[in-house]
């Protein structure tokens, strides 16, 4: 059994998470890994629908009427997300008022804006409530600890969905973090879907291995079956860097991806969300909405990482946790009885 800060802390069997992936819906996969051992993470899935923050309490509902373990949420604080601020508010509220939820909701992962208004939030009213914000660079993660938070999920440039400008890969990101903040929780995410990756994360200073792509290819997750069928086939080098709604976005190169070309710039990109337009907004979530309502694969967006070129096939959630783990386990213990 690998022990680790976040499997101590949030009583978890193994160190595996699965990442958030809105505006899609992981709630079955949430509850999916969480029944495994791992930590299910449900997206912020409401840029999609009218009455977010309800079914965001639907969500999370549903989560603990399904399982007794632990999970955590993600809420993404960027600007264009409006309901983030009344979110952050209300999670707390709900955990204040629900003990079940109390209990099992250990972990609040912020992404795609700052993290100062969530730490002030959660850290004045949910304070056992571990606080975590993705970090893509270095300099970024100084400004998550400057805020307060407990915790950074570092993301490479590797990884599916949204990513900053920066460019850093998980390799060199994972290993600067660690570096200069060993005390604080680490999650390793972008570019693992392996029992080698789990070995390599861990080896590197990571406290849990987060996997979005790998958990898409799985059994229990909500993604439409012509969504998932995309990944085993698809190889290392069809994903792009296209231009969405949060700044760049790894996508598979389909027809949408290629008609919406390279990503643009960060100046452009400033001077485009100053323009905003409201057409081009919700012509992005109707990209999404039709892969969610109609598998639509071609003229929907399709977030994916540079990871599918590793993954071969789609599994059970309960497999990859148990055997990647147990793998990564034999993987270190190898490596130990080499060193004379
Ligand atoms: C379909 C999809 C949607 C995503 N949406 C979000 C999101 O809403 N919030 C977020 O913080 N990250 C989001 N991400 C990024 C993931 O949380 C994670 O960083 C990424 O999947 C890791 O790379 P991997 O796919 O190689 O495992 C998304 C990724 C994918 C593939």
């Amino acid at each position: 059994m690998i022990k680790t800060k976040i499997t101590e802390l949030y009583g978890i069997k193994y160190p595996i998470m699965s990442a958030p992936m809105g505006p899609f819906y992981t709630t079955e996969l949430t509850v999916a890994t969480s029944e495994a051992g791992g930590l299910g993470v449900l997206s912020h899935a409401t840029l999609r629908g009218k009455n977010s923050v309800s079914d965001f309490k639907t969500q999370i509902e549903y989560v603990v009427e399904h399982t007794d373990k632990p999970f955590g949420l993600n809420v993404r604080t960027a600007r264009i997300q409006t309901d983030h601020k009344i979110l952050l508010r209300k999670i707390a509220q709900w955990r204040k008022e629900n003990p079940k939820i109390r209990e099992q909701l250990v972990y609040g992962l912020t992404s795609a804006g700052g993290p100062r208004t969530a730490s002030k939030i959660w850290k004045e009213r949910a304070p056992d409530m571990s606080h975590l914000h993705v970090g893509p660079a270095l300099w970024l993660v100084d400004k998550i600890v400057d805020a307060g938070c407990d915790g950074i999920c570092a993301t490479g440039t590797e990884g599916g969905g949204h990513q900053s400008y920066e460019g850093i890969s998980t390799l060199v990101l994972v290993q600067q973090v660690a570096r200069k903040y060993p005390d604080k929780l680490l999650v390793a995410c972008g570019g693992f879907s392996s029992p080698e990756g789990v070995a390599a994360g861990l080896a590197m200073g990571a406290d849990a291995i987060a996997m979005g792509t790998r958990f898409i290819a799985s059994n229990q997750s909500e993604f439409h079956p012509n969504y998932k069928a995309l990944i085993p086939p698809a190889t290392a080098r069809d994903t792009m860097l296209t231009t969405g709604g949060f700044g760049p976005i790894r996508l598979l190169k389909n027809k949408f991806c290629l008609e919406h070309g390279e990503v643009i710039s960060k100046e452009d990109k400033i001077n485009q969300e100053q323009a905003f337009n409201m057409e081009e907004y919700l012509d992005e979530l109707y990209r999404y909405e039709i892969v969610y309502t109609k598998g639509d694969v071609e003229d929907g967006a399709i977030p994916v990482g540079q990871t599918c070129g590793l993954i071969d096939d789609i599994l059970d959630v309960d497999d990859i946790i148990t055997t990647y783990t147990k793998e990564a386990e034999k993987i270190l213990k190898n490596l130990c009885s080499n060193i004379s």
